[in-house]
């Protein structure tokens, strides 16, 4: 890919309130290239060349969140879902935005095929983008997500998790299993990482509880761990190996429970960030 070998060729952008250093190459129009900084309208995403034009466009802009369907509002977060068909100046535009961060992804001209999840904080001003995450409308092979971005300023907050939670919440309402598409950047595994351990941990404590209550010694399956959180089957895997709850016993694979999970656990619970509430999500696959 030749974006791969280009180097970063936009110095500063400012974003609303935000000015950020990308980190990457993106194919900006080749006239943004030699400023010290480029202009985007926080709404619509249209990138200009100076402040004095941002002022006029904001004058004119109407948009003051997103485009398309606002299908989740936790106050002050939504997400909106975009149709890379219908909004396609928005998705260009957003993914010239987020190839700033991103550096082996190819960036997709076509927008057609994907569908675009974009999170967003609600002040008095409007709705501000925080992150997104895109999603082929038909994928071959069942990935939910092709691209995952949080805006620099917002990173390391607990964003990111929530992007990937709401992505698999999709995915429960299909009744698929999904996984991001590969590779993942480093930042990127280590969120999944992270997402997938505290997932399944929080799964196999609830089982292991319920069936103490229960009185029965029962067994839970990767397969049952697949189904419960539509985390794909070898991601559950990879996880239980990950966190060493995976045993070779008696001719067959076990999931084991430790006293270390438990830990693990209360480590979990004493983050307490912001989850996704499923009850808030208004949102059917088009099919
Ligand atoms: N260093 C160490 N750990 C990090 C980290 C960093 N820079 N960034 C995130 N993590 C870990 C967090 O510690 C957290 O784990 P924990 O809950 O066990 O503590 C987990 O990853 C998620 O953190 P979160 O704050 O939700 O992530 P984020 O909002 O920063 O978003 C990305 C994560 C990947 C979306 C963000 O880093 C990003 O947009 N990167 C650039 C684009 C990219 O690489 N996308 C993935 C392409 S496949
Ligand atoms: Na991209």
């Amino acid at each position: 890919e030749d974006s791969l070998t280009r180097i970063r060729n936009i110095e500063m952008i400012e974003l609303g309130r935000h000015r950020i250093q990308p980190w990457y190459f993106s194919p900006y129009p080749q006239q943004l290239t030699v400023l010290p900084c480029i202009y985007i309208c926080e709404f619509c995403l249209k990138c200009v060349s100076s402040q004095t034009c941002l002022k006029r466009h904001m004058s004119k802009c109407l948009l003051k969140h997103p485009p398309g369907n606002e299908i989740y509002r936790s106050h002050p977060l939504s997400f909106f879902e975009i149709d890379g068909r219908k909004n396609k100046a928005y998705a260009q535009n957003l993914c010239l935005l987020a190839k700033l961060f991103l550096d082996h992804k190819t960036l997709y001209y076509d927008t057609d095929p994907f569908l675009f999840y974009v999170l967003a904080e609600r002040d008095e001003r409007g709705f501000h983008i925080v992150g997104y995450f895109s999603k082929e409308k038909e994928s071959a092979d069942e990935y939910n997500v092709a691209c995952i971005l949080v805006l620099p300023p917002y990173q390391k907050m607990g964003y990111g998790r929530l992007l990937i939670e709401f992505s698999y919440e999709l995915s429960k309402i299909e009744r698929k299993t999904g996984s991001p598409e590969k590779p993942l950047s480093d930042l990127g595994l280590l969120s999944y990482r992270s997402f997938w351990s505290q997932t399944i941990i929080e799964k196999l404590i609830s089982f292991k509880e319920e069936s103490l209550q229960l009185g029965e010694e029962k067994q839970i399956s990767v397969n049952d761990l697949s189904e419960i959180t539509s985390i794909r089957k070898e991601d559950v895997i990879s996880t239980l190996q990950h966190l060493n709850l995976y045993k070779y016993y008696r001719g067959q694979h076990v999931i084991v429970i430790t006293d270390e999970l438990k830990d693990a656990y209360r480590r979990m619970l004493s983050k307490c960030r912001t989850r996704i509430d499923p009850s808030k999500l208004r949102w059917t696959p088009k099919d």
